[in-house]
């Protein structure tokens, strides 16, 4: 049975929303995840998205062709509202609605006006959210689809449960498919989250490392090397987003030196001492902008994003090949639950 439809067992109402073989999602990370990387993730039947939160709408429609130079398959675009001055959100929606996207993951405080804008204009929406009165919020919105995001999350964590207590409790909660996000990174996370009701999983560490993806290889590298309990919940790494906008990162010499005080801080509270340039602009400590292929200077004691998954990665493969790991290690595990 299982030679006719191999996938059979992982199609979930995620696919067909998203029109992608298999129910994993890229998450878009801003920096990181660019043409090269949003596209190789689709090409291999999974969905990218281009992680372009407060670029202008020139760069968003230029890495929207891009992907469609490289892939026929559909992606989509992340964006987050609330860090985003209102003028250049408005010039991002256009951007996207103008360039006919396919779909938009919105992140952090639910914007009601901007789902409206996006569905009103025929693009599906998904929101990755840290509660379940903000999933509720993004439900009465009209979202598509919710993305329940654990405390367990690499980059900015809006919520504090784990994973897989929020994924259940927003899923009692709204009627519409809800996806796990946080601190998964191969295929046995994609058939937990599935067992406890989720259509499917949204990865961004197990991306990160990946050849196409556009992270400085110092930061690659440290996601390799980390262990259990390498990565560290803070808001200090604050400039460049709202005050108290807490991240998970990798710890360094800057979360060491901290000690126990690791939150109450804001954009205000650090001085703009510079520690590197990315592409000719300069880069301060405490910046949230993590080190890219472009980014020089103290790598170390940027903010190295990282989900406590990171623990389970010990390769930088291509993009495709990190899905296809997830989806034999996948079937395995369902093969392995069958007792075969
Ligand atoms: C390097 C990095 C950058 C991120 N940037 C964004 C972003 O720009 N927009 C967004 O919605 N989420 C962003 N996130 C969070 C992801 O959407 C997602 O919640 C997270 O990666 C899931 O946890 P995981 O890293 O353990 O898979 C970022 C995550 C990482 C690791």
């Amino acid at each position: 049975m299982g030679v006719l439809n191999p996938n059979k067992n992982l199609r979930t109402p995620l696919c067909d929303l998203l029109q992608c073989e298999y129910p994993i999602l890229q998450a878009g990370m801003g920096g990181v995840a660019r043409a090269e990387l949003a596209a190789a993730v689709s090409e291999a039947g999974a969905y990218g998205y281009l992680g372009v939160a407060g670029e202008s709408a020139e760069r968003i429609a230029a890495e929207i062709e891009a992907v469609r130079a490289r892939t026929e398959r559909p992606f989509g675009i992340n964006l987050v509202p609330a860090a985003t001055d209102p003028a250049l959100l408005d010039e991002e929606l256009a951007a996207c609605i103008e360039c006919g996207v396919h779909s938009i993951c919105f992140f952090w405080d639910v914007d009601r006006a901007a789902v409206e804008r996006a569905r009103a204009a025929g693009c599906r929406v998904l929101y990755q959210v840290g509660s379940v009165e903000s999933a509720l919020q993004a439900e009465a919105a009209g979202a598509d689809a919710i993305i329940a995001q654990g405390v367990e999350a690499g980059g900015h964590v809006h919520g504090t449960l784990p994973t897989f207590v929020l994924l259940q409790q927003i899923g009692c909660a709204v009627s519409v498919p809800v996806v796990a996000s946080g601190g998964i990174a191969n295929g046995a996370g994609l058939v937990a989250a599935m067992a406890l009701g989720g259509v499917g999983i949204h990865c961004g560490t197990a991306f990160l490392a990946t050849r196409e993806a556009f992270a400085h290889a110092y930061h690659k590298e440290r996601i390799v090397a980390a262990v259990s309990g390498d990565t560290v919940h803070t808001d200090a790494f604050a400039i460049g987003w709202p005050p108290q906008s807490p991240v998970r990162v990798l710890h360094n010499s800057v979360t060491r030196a901290l000690g126990d005080r690791l939150h109450g801080y804001g954009p205000d509270d650090h001085g703009r001492e510079v520690i590197g340039d990315d592409a000719g602009e300069p880069v301060y400590r405490f910046s949230t902008e993590s080190p890219l292929r472009t980014t020089n200077g103290e790598l170390e004691v940027m903010a190295l994003y990282a989900g406590e998954g990171a623990a389970l990665i010990d390769s930088i493969p291509s993009a495709g090949d990190r899905v296809r790991e997830m989806v034999t290690a996948a079937h395995d595990c369902l093969d392995g639950l069958r007792g075969r």
